[in-house]
């Protein structure tokens, strides 16, 4: 484990001010994002010295089974992001506005931002892409909430993208990529996360922006990198994304407990006399004696 940063012993004292970000990347220091959906998970990203934990709708692919974060609800964000902010202190929570929540209109977007923060417990918000969420993100950061935008590969709208695919790979979609982060940050946003771009891409956008970049899959240029926590701690079995590195082994360790446990069960090796309960013998004998007296009537 690397040696924390001098500026760890102030972050005990509370939350990570939104502004630090923006001094980090001014320092050329690197800003650290995970995911996280409950509060176990959330205290262990900030004992870790984590920066930002996102609430993300990832969730429905990597906790819920889905086959996309398209059907996620803002109920599940909510209720998630409850758990996350009790768990995290320190780390700026970002809580992931799901498809539906914020398209429609600037007055949905707002309304969708304000219960994420009212409810959930969320320091700021997060919306994808470029387009109308311009004017999104632009509304929200009136209302007084902080935003990060996500260009690149944006998971919600991955069909009209054409799947789950590196995205600004051309020239002209590398600009697309460079104009809608422009935007974003004209917008307000404190931040932009880049998913799935060329390295070279992840580069300019962030030497473009006066506001942090956290990459996904776009290179090791950025201000700042962002995991899935069930990628990187390998949580499950199968290929990850390419942009994943794994750090941990958790689904091994965790099947491995569960067929100890199953054998040991099986076989008479667990529960041992230490996980048991103990009885009085003198209220044992009492049990045993009531229950030998024939019952009257
Ligand atoms: O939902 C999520 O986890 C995300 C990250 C991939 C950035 O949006």
């Amino acid at each position: 484990m690397t040696e924390k940063p001098a500026r760890y012993a102030s972050w005990t004292q509370g939350k990570l001010a939104l502004p630090e970000l923006a001094e980090m990347k001014r320092r050329g220091e690197k800003i650290v994002m995970v995911t996280a959906y409950d509060a176990p998970s959330a205290r262990l990203a900030e004992a870790a010295g984590i920066d930002l934990v996102l609430v993300g709708d990832s969730s429905g692919m990597v906790v819920h089974g889905r086959d996309s974060t398209v059907p996620v609800t803002m109920d599940e964000i909510v209720f998630m992001t409850q758990w996350v902010a009790r768990g995290a202190h320190r780390p700026i929570v970002v809580g992931d506005m799901p498809f539906g929540s914020y398209e429609t209109s600037d007055e949905e977007a707002v309304r969708s931002a304000i219960r994420l923060v009212k409810e959930g417990g969320a320091d700021v918000v997060k919306l994808e892409r470029g387009g109308s969420s311009i004017r999104r993100a632009r509304a929200i950061v009136e209302a007084g909430i902080g935003v990060m935008g996500h260009v690149g590969l944006t998971p919600q709208t991955s069909t009209v993208l054409g799947g789950f695919k590196a995205q600004g790979r051309r020239s002209e979609e590398a600009q697309a990529v460079l104009e809608d982060a422009r935007a974003l940050e004209a917008a307000g946003c404190f931040a932009v996360v880049l998913e799935a771009v060329p390295a070279p891409v992840g580069e300019l956008v962030t030497r473009e922006l006066g506001v942090p970049t956290i990459g996904i899959g776009a290179g090791g240029a950025t201000d700042g990198q962002v995991l899935v926590w069930h990628d990187m701690l390998g949580l499950y079995e199968g290929n990850a994304p390419r942009f994943v590195k794994r750090y941990a082994d958790v689904a091994g360790v965790i099947t491995a407990a569960l067929e100890r446990y199953a054998d040991e069960v099986r076989s008479g090796a667990f529960p041992e006399e230490q996980h048991a309960y103990a009885m009085p013998e003198e209220e044992l004998a009492a049990l045993r004696a009531a229950l030998a007296e024939p019952s009257g009537g």
